[in-house]
């Protein structure tokens, strides 16, 4: 596995794998890798003659009052996990390579980022589209690999992808979860004991949802409830969100149809958590909502 720590470097060498005639499989991350970054390796491992996977905690995504300090690091780990996993370019740029003085121009999401975690985030998807512009210019790959436990990132980089005529196809990969249904995020690792047991219920209540979908419910607001009370009846957590609406256009909706996303965010003590599920229901004859 190679490690490249320059842009010049890298655009160098992709550009070396282009000109040989191999296909580039990219996967971007912050970091502190777990299996759900180990599955968009392995599928992109598959699908691709180059893997390469970027490691950088991306300043300008963070509010001011947001985690960036305390978010989890180590690149020792990281670097071994790639390894296991079969990377053969390890990007790990330092925050002066990537941001090497204030940006004179930076990209702003104008759909699809007001709902959901946006809402509460201001700031945070012009922060992610300007990272990933900068890192599909640097690492050109043929195809980007996201995990759609953040579905609402994957819907923001279809926009991306599309509206910037980036040649790159987006591969969605489903959640990665814990045997009791718990979604894996870097971000569990701060969850007390007494969370981490509760923290499944998340899960519980979207499949709960996805059930009573199953069995016939298309009221959002039936839905949304169901979910709320769910989560109040097992968890201390405060929630932040409970959100149905169309999928990627993330549209709200009153009665289900076609791709649905349900969503929720909490907050318990010390961690933010999100999940989701995408439901696919028959499309309506006429626009209901
Ligand atoms: O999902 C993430 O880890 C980040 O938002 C990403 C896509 C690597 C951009 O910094």
């Amino acid at each position: 596995m190679i490690i490249v720590d320059r842009i010049s470097e890298m655009q160098a060498l992709m550009r070396q794998y282009h000109r040989e005639g191999k296909t580039i499989g990219f996967v971007p991350t912050m970091g502190y890798l777990h299996e759900g970054h180990a599955a968009l390796i392995d599928r992109a491992r598959q699908e691709n003659d180059i893997v390469v996977l970027s490691v950088f905690v991306n300043p300008l995504q963070f509010g001011p009052n947001e985690d960036f300090a305390r978010y989890p690091r180590d690149f020792e780990r990281d670097r071994h996990i790639a390894e296991q996993h079969g990377v053969d370019v390890l990007f790990h740029p330092e925050a002066g390579e990537m941001y090497p003085g204030p940006l004179t121009v930076q990209v702003v999401v104008k759909a699809r980022m007001d709902v959901l975690c946006g809402r509460s985030r201001p700031g945070h998807f012009d922060g992610v589209a300007t990272v990933l512009t900068k890192l599909f210019h640097i690492v050109m790959p043929d195809r980007a690999y996201f995990g759609l436990k953040d579905a609402q990132q994957v819907a923001v980089v279809d926009g991306l992808i599309r509206d910037f005529n980036f040649p790159i196809e987006l591969v969605p990969v489903p959640t990665v979860r814990e045997a009791d249904g718990l979604a894996k995020s870097s971000r569990n690792v701060y969850l007390s004991p007494q969370e981490r047991e509760e923290a499944p219920a998340l899960y519980q209540a979207l499949r709960a949802a996805a059930a009573a979908v199953d069995g016939g419910e298309r009221s959002a607001d039936a839905i949304r409830r169901l979910v709320k009370e769910h989560i109040e009846a097992h968890t201390h957590a405060e929630i932040d969100y409970v959100e149905v609406c169309s999928y990627p256009d993330l549209a709200p909706l009153e009665t289900l149809h076609g791709t649905v996303l349900v969503a929720v965010a909490v907050r318990f003590a010390s961690a933010r958590l999100i999940d989701n599920i995408i439901l696919e229901l028959p499309k309506a004859h006429r626009q209901e909502d």
